[in-house]
C-alpha cells in the first residue's frame, strides 16, 4: 500500500509543493522569491506573504502534474505549521486546510526544522536512526540526536546568529546580493581560507560543548573590512570570503563530529540551506570518513527549503482527521526544545 502525501511549504521565501510516495520523491517544485527580496538585502515578510498567495496554487498544480497524480489520489496533505514568518506560513496553512477539507482528507501540520532533519529519510539516502543531525539554515543552527525520527533531541544550538544569517550578513559586507550563500561560496573558491584568522565562537568554553555562536565572527569581518578600506576589501575579497566561510563552517563540522563521538552513533547527517555549501559538504564527508561514520548529505535541492522534506516530517507526525483541523493555525515560533512532531 502506498502512502501518497501532498506537502506544502511557505515558511519563508520559497513557495514549495511536493508529492512524496513513501520514501520516494515523485515531484518537488520550488518557486523562489529570492530575486524579489534581493533589492531589500533580506526577506520582507509582507512581500513574502503576498507573493506566496499569488503563486501557491500554481505550485501545487505543478507538483501534482509532475508526479502524474490527481488530488483525489493523495492519502494525506501536509503543511509547514511552524516556525517561520507568520504571514507566509498562513498562506500555506490556509491552502492546505482548504484542499484537505474540500477533499475530505486528513491534514498533517509539520515542523519546518523536523523537515530539514527528515530529508535524510527520503530516497536515495534512506538514513535510519540512530544518528546525529546538523541543521544549519538562515534561521537556525542546531545539533540533534535522532534515536527516533518522531522525536529528535536537541544537543546544542546557536546562542545568537544562525550560520546562514552570518553568511548572508557577511556576504552583504562583501557586496554579494541576498541570499549570500551561493555567491560567498563561489568567491571563496578563489581565495585563501587561512589569509584571515577570524574567531571561532565559544572556543573559550572548552572542547566539550555543542553550542554555536556567530555574532563574533560577523563583527570581526566588519572590523577587517573597515581596517582594509574600500580598495583593500576589493583587493582581498576572495581571501576574506574564504576565511569567513571557513570560520563559519569549521565549528559546524567539529561539533557535529564531537556530538557523534559523545553519543557513539554510527552515522551523521547535515541539512538546511547552509548544507548546500560545498566546503561544508566536503569537510563533513572527510571528517566522517576518518571516523568510519556513515554520512548522509541530501541533494542540494533537499537542503534548501522545499516541500518534500515536509512530507518526510509528516511520516512521523500524527495526522489530524477531517475536519478536526479547521480551527488549527500557523505558529511563528519554535517550541521549547525546538522541534515539535
Ligand atoms: O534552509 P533555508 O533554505 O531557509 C531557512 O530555513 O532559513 O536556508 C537559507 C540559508 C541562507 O542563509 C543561505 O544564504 C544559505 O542557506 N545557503 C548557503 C548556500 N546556499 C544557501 N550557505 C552557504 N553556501 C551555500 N551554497
Ligand atoms: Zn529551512
Amino acid at each position: 500500500m502506498g502512502d501518497l502525501v501532498l506537502a506544502i511549504e511557505t515558511s519563508c521565501d520559497e513557495t514549495a509543493a511536493a508529492v512524496v510516495d513513501g520514501r520516494r520523491v515523485a515531484s518537488n517544485v520550488v518557486a523562489s522569491q529570492a530575486d524579489l527580496h534581493a533589492v531589500y538585502g533580506g526577506v520582507v515578510p509582507e512581500v513574502a506573504a503576498r507573493h506566496h498567495l499569488t503563486t501557491v496554487n500554481a505550485v501545487v498544480d505543478r507538483a501534482l502534474l509532475d508526479a502524474g497524480v490527481a488530488l483525489a489520489d493523495v492519502d494525506r496533505i501536509a503543511v509547514t505549521r511552524r516556525p517561520g514568518l507568520i504571514g507566509a506560513l498562513l498562506v500555506g496553512v490556509a491552502t492546505a486546510k482548504a484542499l484537505a477539507y474540500a477533499t475530505g482528507k486528513p491534514l498533517v501540520m509539520a515542523d519546518h526544522l523536523h523537515g530539514h532533519v527528515a530529508a535524510c529519510w527520503l530516497e536515495p539516502l534512506e538514513l535510519d536512526p540512530p544518528f546525529v543531525a546538523l541543521t544549519a539554515s538562515g534561521g537556525h543552527t542546531r545539533l540533534d540526536l535522532v534515536d527516533d525520527y518522531a522525536a529528535p533531541q536537541l544537543l546544542g544550538q546557536t546562542l545568537d546568529d544562525a550560520a546562514g544569517e552570518a553568511i548572508d550578513k557577511g556576504a552583504r559586507l562583501l557586496g554579494i546580493p541576498y541570499p549570500g550563500g551561493p555567491g560567498l561560496e563561489a568567491l571563496a573558491r578563489e581565495g585563501d581560507a587561512t589569509a584571515f584568522d577570524f574567531p571561532v565562537g565559544l572556543r573559550s568554553r572548552g572542547p566539550d560543548q555543542l553550542d554555536f555562536s556567530y555574532a563574533g565572527v560577523k563583527t570581526a569581518l566588519l572590523y577587517a573590512t573597515r581596517e582594509l578600506g574600500d580598495h583593500g576589501v576589493q583587493a582581498r575579497r576572495a581571501d576574506l570570503a574564504a576565511s569567513y566561510q571557513e570560520a563559519i563552517v569549521r565549528p559546524l563540522v567539529d561539533r557535529l563530529m564531537l556530538a557523534a563521538d559523545i553519543h557513539g552513533v554510527p552515522a551523521v547527517s547535515i541539512g538546511g540551506g547552509v548544507a548546500a555549501n560545498g566546503r561544508l559538504r566536503h569537510l563533513v564527508e572527510q571528517a566522517a570518513g576518518q571516523r568510519g561514520l556513515r554520512v548522509a548529505i541530501p541533494d542540494r535541492a533537499l537542503c534548501t527549503d522545499n516541500a518534500a522534506m515536509i512530507a518526510a516530517a509528516a511520516a512521523f507526525t500524527a495526522a489530524i482527521p477531517w475536519p478536526d483541523y479547521v480551527g488549527e493555525d500557523a505558529i511563528a515560533t519554535a517550541p521549547p526544545g525546538g522541534i515539535a512532531a
